[in-house]
């Protein structure tokens, strides 16, 4: 194909929306961070590719998001298993702006601030003891923070059975 057809191809999908522009990039193009994602998308539009496993609860899946929490350094302020600490916890049920896999992507990717500015606002159920810090260009891979936000929900099921024994 040559390039020009091959660009008259994407113009006419990116017509079709961000999304069909999205899975065909041209090549050599970095693929979009959660924060591009979070910015460039509207509400409403993002779907968690793991959201199978986070049904099912998949131990596996909740592993390697719980990994990915560890290493990007979220324990610091919202403690080892989602507990809370200084900020607070995320793994209880509470939602500070809803429960929806889209929101918690959005929350971490752009920080409680700007996500503010999509239009969302807190439901008081907690404190405000600071803001949340935007994660989208720390975490660059837009499947990690699905997997931590798969593991967010899979550690919020096992607390709530843990509690009814
Ligand atoms: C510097 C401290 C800090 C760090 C580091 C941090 N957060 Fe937060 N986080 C906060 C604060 C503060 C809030 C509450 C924001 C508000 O009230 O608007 C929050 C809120 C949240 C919530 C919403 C909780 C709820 O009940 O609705 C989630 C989910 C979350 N953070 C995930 C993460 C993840 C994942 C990471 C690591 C990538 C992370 N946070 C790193 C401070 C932090």
């Amino acid at each position: 194909m040559t390039g020009a057809r091959m660009f008259g191809m994407l113009a006419r999908l990116a017509i079709g929306g961000w999304a069909a522009s999205a899975i065909v990039m041209p090549a050599g193009a970095a693929p979009a961070t959660p924060a591009e994602m979070a910015r460039n998308s509207k509400v409403g539009s993002l779907v968690n590719p793991y959201a199978a496993g986070e049904a099912a609860h998949d131990p596996a899946l909740a592993a390697e998001g719980y990994t990915l929490y560890s290493n990007f350094g979220c324990p610091g302020c919202h403690g080892g298993g989602g507990g809370g600490g200084m900020c607070p916890p995320i793994t209880t049920g509470v939602w500070i702006y809803g429960d929806a896999d889209e929101t918690l992507f959005r929350l971490v990717a752009l920080g409680s601030v700007e996500l503010q500015k999509q239009g969302f606002s807190r439901r008081g159920f907690r404190h405000v003891v600071g803001p949340m810090p935007s994660y989208g260009s720390t975490i660059t891979n837009p499947d990690d923070l699905w997997k931590i936000v798969a593991w967010i929900k899979i550690q919020t099921y096992n607390n709530a059975k843990d509690r009814e024994h």
